[in-house]
Formats: structure tokens, C-alpha cells, sequence
């Protein structure tokens, strides 16, 4: 087993329920009265490490750090680091984690936060990991739905869009589900749904879901709509996106069929998705959600820099030396020297790192 000294966000699932609770609760408490929370980071350092491009998720984070006193480092493109010249993920996370007290990373690769948390000297945040998970978005979609809905459990969510490449939707179905009476309808094309081993999941916790590729038909019944972006970045072609881009757009006439109290939600950015004219409509909330982030993360923070040092377990299954992830963007097919690590589950084996599943050996 490997462990790690510190509390890492890699996973929302590592963390108790309890814990996410008590990240939105404090984080409400900032959204009251942030003034109180103006000194709480005095003297500390986040470096951000963004292998990818982001506008809301570094600076959220980046606001969040110097909102609670402390201070900032990192870079927002790979290109003007030493990764340019092709210092691998170990060596560039293992020293920048020595100079901060907290690291907040994204990267392209599934499976890259867990990988740079087996030799980082402080905790990591994971801001997203290509395809797979973004655990701090969720946190604060749960802070949205907490303050604007006064709940978390007893509620239809609709999640549209691009659901296979959707790290968003990924990250809160694991999550939501969770909670009680929650019950998710998965709107999306076939190329575009949900993976099977987020159903796989949402199955063996009992949390109902249904597929219905008709926005139109499915809007009525919801609580909560989450849009989401085609991953354009996530094709092998420009082709394949061309053709899926345009499949959901909610304009003001669809919204017209939804409940007066369903509030929409987007992790933005949106590029056609939601066309402008629904801004306006009070039950539009990516706006307000975008915000919130920023408390949610200011939570983040403090939480994970006030956690008392504990050993936890990062990789608790096998090393198969001559055993390779089946997925093509799994962190291991760019990181030669990670461990091999597998859980094995039934007669499969799922990865650690991006947790995609193939047959044993
Ligand atoms: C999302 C992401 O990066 O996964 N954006 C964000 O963090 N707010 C969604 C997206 O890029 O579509």
C-alpha cells in the first residue's frame, strides 16, 4: 500500500460525506462574512500548477488563497516552465511542492493529480484530471444547490451534454449519490453518455438513474439542470466534434417547460449551449455559481491546511509490472516510472489512477 502525510483532494469518494458537509457549511459561513476569514491563511503559500487552460478554476483558487491572507506561486502554462524542456510530472511536482504549503493542480492526463500525490511534500488539490474528475467543482455545485436550493438530498438532477468527457458530471454523480432521494437523468447522445463505470456505481450505491436523450422531454421533471460544454478538446477529431457540438442548446423556450423553482447550473465556460438570452431568467445560476466557487475553494483550502497530519492510503491495490491501463490517457502512459497499480474488482482490474477497467491477468 502506498500512503500519503498529507489530506490530498484527489477524490471526492477518499473523503467522508460528513467532510464535503462540513466544506459547504464552512464554506456558506464565508459567503456571510468573509472579513472573518481575511487572516485565516497569514503566512502561507498555494502554488497552481495548470497544464491546461482555465479561467474560473485558477483564479477561483488563486482569489480563494489571497482572500484568506496567505499568497500565491505557479504557472498557467506548461510551456514557459522547465516542463517545456521536458521535466517530467515527479520531478516538477516534487519540487514545487516543497516551496508551497498547498498545491492546486490540472492536467491533461487522467490519473495526474493521484500521480503527482505519491511523491508531493505537501497536499495536492486536484482542479481536474483530463476526462476523469474535478472534486473541487463539485464541492461548490453542492454549495450552489446548499444555498440556493436549501438542500442536497430529494432532488432530480438532469445532467446535458457531454457526459462521456465531462469531468464535472463525473465528479458530482459519484458525490451526489450519496446523498438520499437523489435521482439523476442522464440527457446526452449515445457517443456522448455517461461511462459505465460511473452507472456501475450509481447502481451498487441504489441511486436511480434514467437516459433520456430529449432535453425537451426531460426538462420538466427536473430540479436542478446542469449543462455542460462538448469536450472539444477530448476529439480525435474535428470532424467527430463538428458533428456533436450542436446536439444540446438550452434556449429560453425550452427553459419555458421547466419548473419555476429548477435552477440551471453550468461549470462554465459555455461556448452554444445556453444561448444568451437565458442569462436573464432568475433561475439561471452559472453566474452565481462561478461565485460561489470561489467560497467553496476558500473552504477548501482552510479545511485541507487546518487537517491534522494522518497517514492515508493513496494506492491500496497491486503492482502489475507488465500490466497496462487500457486507457489511452491514463497518467501512466505519459509517466513511465508510476507504479503499475491495480484494484481488482470481480475478474477485472481498474486502474488507480484513472480507475478505467480491464480484464485481469
Ligand atoms: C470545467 C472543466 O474544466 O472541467 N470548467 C471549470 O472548471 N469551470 C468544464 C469545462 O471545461 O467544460
Amino acid at each position: 500500500m502506498v500512503m500519503s502525510r498529507f489530506t490530498n483532494l484527489i477524490d471526492l469518494d477518499d473523503m467522508s460525506s460528513d467532510w464535503w458537509l462540513d466544506v459547504v457549511k464552512l464554506a456558506s459561513d464565508i459567503c456571510d462574512d468573509p472579513a472573518k476569514y481575511a487572516k485565516a491563511c497569514e503566512g502561507k503559500i498555494m502554488a497552481t500548477l495548470f497544464y491546461e487552460p482555465s479561467t474560473r478554476t485558477q483564479m477561483s483558487f488563486q482569489t480563494a488563497m489571497l482572500r484568506l491572507g496567505g499568497t500565491i506561486i505557479g504557472f498557467d502554462n506548461p510551456a514557459t516552465s522547465s516542463v517545456a524542456k521536458g521535466e517530467n510530472l515527479k520531478d516538477t511536482t516534487k519540487i514545487v511542492s516543497s516551496y508551497a504549503d498547498i498545491m492546486v493542480m490540472r492536467h491533461p492526463s487522467e490519473g495526474a493529480a493521484k500521480a503527482a500525490a505519491l511523491t508531493a511534500d505537501c497536499p495536492i488539490i486536484n482542479a481536474g484530471d483530463g476526462s476523469h474528475l474535478h472534486p473541487s467543482q463539485t464541492l461548490l455545485d453542492m454549495l450552489t444547490l446548499y444555498r440556493e436550493k436549501g438542500r442536497l438530498e430529494n432532488m432530480t438532477i438532469g445532467l446535458c451534454g457531454d457526459l462521456k468527457n465531462g469531468r464535472t458530471v463525473h465528479s458530482m454523480c459519484k458525490a451526489l449519490s450519496n446523498f438520499k432521494g437523489i435521482k439523476f437523468v442522464f440527457i446526452s447522445t449515445k457517443e456522448l453518455g455517461m461511462p459505465s463505470y460511473i452507472k456501475d456505481i450509481l447502481t451498487a450505491r441504489n441511486c436511480e438513474f434514467i437516459e433520456n436523450p430529449s432535453l425537451e422531454d426531460a426538462i420538466g421533471g427536473l430540479d436542478m439542470l446542469y449543462m455542460t460544454r462538448v469536450q472539444k478538446e477530448r476529439f480525435s477529431s474535428e470532424e467527430e466534434y463538428n458533428k456533436l457540438k450542436d446536439a444540446y442548446i438550452l434556449d429560453k423556450k425550452k427553459l419555458s417547460r421547466a419548473k419555476s423553482d429548477c435552477i440551471v447550473l453550468h461549470p462554465l465556460p459555455r461556448v452554444d449551449e445556453i444561448t444568451m438570452d437565458v442569462d436573464d431568467d432568475p433561475r439561471a445560476m452559472y453566474f452565481k455559481q462561478a461565485k460561489y466557487g470561489m467560497f467553496a475553494r476558500m473552504a477548501i483550502i482552510l479545511t485541507i491546511l487546518r487537517s491534522p497530519a494522518e497517514i492515508k492510503p493513496l494506492l491500496i491495490g497491486s503492482t502489475f509490472p507488465s500490466v497496462c491501463c487500457t486507457n489511452p490517457n491514463c497518467i501512466t502512459h505519459k509517466e513511465y516510472y508510476l507504479p503499475r497499480s491495480f484494484r481488482a474488482v470481480g475478474d477485472m482490474l481498474e486502474c488507480e489512477y484513472c480507475d478505467e477497467r480491464r480484464l485481469g491477468i
